[in-house]
């Protein structure tokens, strides 16, 4: 089985890397070609548009940035979706809000494509390990056939529910940790004003009780001031913050806190910090300070 992977960034390289790695026949395409490049060195083909792609395949992983992306490559010129065949699975690992997947779904249908939501946590030493977390949403009998490629994958494969309750369950996760690793910038930094190392201050919150596995992981990019290569680049959590405000919104629930975090990341992103990781959220709540 032929399989099509589209978007190979930090998260897609990694994903469809293991996918090759582990026997599966790859296709693939990205809008910018050059990160294809590995991929095509460890045998994989290119396409050179979603549509090209998806008339080769049966089966297409999208890896994308956010919800316009998604809907460029599936629908939009050139796109996929009308060129894979009836009956064929898109599985879409993107981060994207719920209403999103669900009318990316009701697109799929339309056209007899079945469709899976599945994005993941984990960040991008997961992803080129092997060892990331889906989320999945969609039918018990897509899953099924999507299985042994999100094996390929991850380590944990967890079916919240149908579609809309992976992209729900993601964007809650992010939701939180824009806000746990904002919270630990103010928390070094005021430790900081008031003359505590910073090491100190890095280690008391991660051994206290608000310590949890993302503060261990930023606080060494904090302890160093390092913020370049990201790991998960800050431009996409200002996105998935935006995305869990958008989905507050359509279920009328108050997001005052994940709100002003938000707009943190936002103007970060404005100083030029969009492209760091989002520990970098530090580095910009530093200078405001
Ligand atoms: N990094 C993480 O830790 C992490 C963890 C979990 C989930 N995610 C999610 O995974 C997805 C990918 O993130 P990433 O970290 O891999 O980011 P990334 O390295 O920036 O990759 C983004 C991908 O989307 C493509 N893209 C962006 N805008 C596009 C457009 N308008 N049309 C077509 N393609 C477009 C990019 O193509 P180009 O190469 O041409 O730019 C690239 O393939 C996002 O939804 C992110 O929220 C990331």
């Amino acid at each position: 089985m032929t399989i099509g992977f589209i978007g190979l960034g930090i998260m897609g390289g990694g994903m469809a890397a293991n996918l090759r790695q582990k026997g599966f026949a790859l296709v693939v395409h990205n809008r910018t070609r050059a990160k294809a490049e590995p991929l095509l060195a460890a045998g994989a083909t290119w396409a050179d548009t979603p549509a090209a792609l998806a008339r080769q395949v049966e089966t297409v992983i999208t890896m994308l940035a956010h919800p316009e992306a998604v809907a460029a490559t599936a629908t939009g010129a050139d796109g996929f979706l009308d060129h894979l065949a009836p009956g064929a699975l898109w599985v879409d690992c993107s981060t994207v809000n719920p209403s999103f997947s669900r009318a990316m779904a009701a697109e799929a249908h339309r056209r007899g494509v079945r469709y899976l939501e599945a994005p993941v946590t984990g960040s991008k030493a997961a992803a080129a390990e092997g060892a990331l977390r889906f989320l999945v949403g969609g039918h018990e009998n897509d899953l099924a056939a999507a299985r042994p490629l999100l094996e390929a994958m991850g380590r944990q494969i967890v079916h919240v529910g149908p579609v809309g309750m992976g992209s729900a369950a993601k964007i809650v996760n992010n939701l939180v940790l824009g806000q746990l690793m904002a919270a630990f910038a103010e928390g070094v930094i005021l430790g900081e004003a008031l003359g505590l190392a910073r090491q100190t201050v890095l280690d008391l919150l991660v051994e206290g009780p608000a310590g949890a596995p993302l503060l261990r992981l930023k606080g060494e990019r904090v302890a160093t001031d390092d913020f370049a290569d990201p790991d998960f680049p800050l431009r996409w959590m200002h996105k998935d913050l935006h995305l869990a405000a958008q989905t507050a919104y359509e279920v009328g629930v108050a997001l005052p806190v994940g709100a002003a975090a938000k707009e943190a990341y936002a103007l970060a992103v404005r100083e030029g910090l969009g492209d760091d990781d989002f520990a970098a959220i530090y580095r910009f709540l530093a200078r405001q300070a």
